[in-house]
């Protein structure tokens, strides 16, 4: 598919992998990417660096747990643009500075909504619309995470696994409804979700693990993103992006 002229959404798009999505689909000529995010103010960085590509920058301050807010979103969307054609459904967040098990039940709860619910409800409410205008691509952030037991992060991996096994039960919606569901499955990227995971900086188990290994970007991550887009195929693709091994 042709990126170009199109209509998007991307959520968890304020900064890191998310914000790289969306600057990277204004550069591929999208008419139009909706910034669903909590943080309001460097949602608006994101809005002006995917104006400076052309495209039609839409902020809407969306928290993706909340059902209806999701829906509001994704409505609104449409009614707006007159059409949705592809939908990152990026958004996530861990257990932070608590570990698992010590985390609590409220923010486990709330890792459960961002980053399986929402994945499920988003992909539920951005079918029809994607099919109505004509055919499209959802793509979801999973993680490495989800094929690598991560005690520290247990409820964060649990869901992520999730996301990947969502992914595929949803390939046969290409052929139903001319909807390709895939996800990208990123080692350690760069961003401030890492920088936020310890106190004061990465917590010290995955301080471990980055001083192993080179760290993605999240323009990298990006540039997957929009080749599961494109791709004709990738109905029920799961694409891993592993990090190397530090060079000496
Ligand atoms: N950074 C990594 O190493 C890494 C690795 C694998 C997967 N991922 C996944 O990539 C995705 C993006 O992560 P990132 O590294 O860019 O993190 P980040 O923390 O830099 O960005 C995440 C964005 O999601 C937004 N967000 C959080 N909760 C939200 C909610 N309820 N509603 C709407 N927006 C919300 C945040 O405000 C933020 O802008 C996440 O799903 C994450 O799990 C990250």
């Amino acid at each position: 598919m042709d990126v170009a002229g199109k209509v998007a959404i991307v959520t968890g798009a304020a900064r890191g992998i998310g914000r790289a999505t969306a600057v990277a689909l204004a550069r591929a000529g999208a008419r139009a990417v909706v910034l669903a995010d909590v943080r309001a103010e460097a949602a608006a960085e994101t809005a002006a660096l995917v104006g400076q590509h052309g495209a039609d920058a839409w902020l809407r301050a969306t928290d993706v747990g909340s059902a209806p807010a999701l829906h509001r979103m994704i409505d609104e969307t449409v009614q707006r643009y007159g059409a949705l054609h592809i939908l990152h459904n990026n958004a996530g967040i861990g257990e932070g500075a608590d570990d698992w098990p010590k985390v609590s039940a409220e923010r486990s709860a709330a890792i459960v909504d961002v980053n399986l619910r929402a994945v499920i409800l988003g992909t539920r409410l951005a079918l029809e619309p994607i099919s109505r205008a004509g055919g499209g691509a959802i793509v979801h952030t999973a993680s490495g995470a989800a094929f690598t037991p991560l005690p520290p992060q247990a409820v964060y991996a649990a869901t992520k696994a999730g996301v990947v096994h969502f992914t595929r039960s949803c390939a046969p919606l290409a052929d139903t409804h001319g909807v390709r569901v895939s996800c990208v499955c990123p080692g350690l990227v760069s961003t401030d979700m890492v920088q936020e995971s310890g106190p004061g900086g990465p917590a010290p188990w995955l301080q471990a693990i980055i001083d192993a290994v080179e760290m993605l970007t999240p323009e990298e991550i990006a540039g997957r993103v929009l080749d599961l887009v494109r791709d004709p195929d990738s109905a029920g693709a799961v694409v891993s992006v592993e990090n190397r091994p530090r060079s000496a």
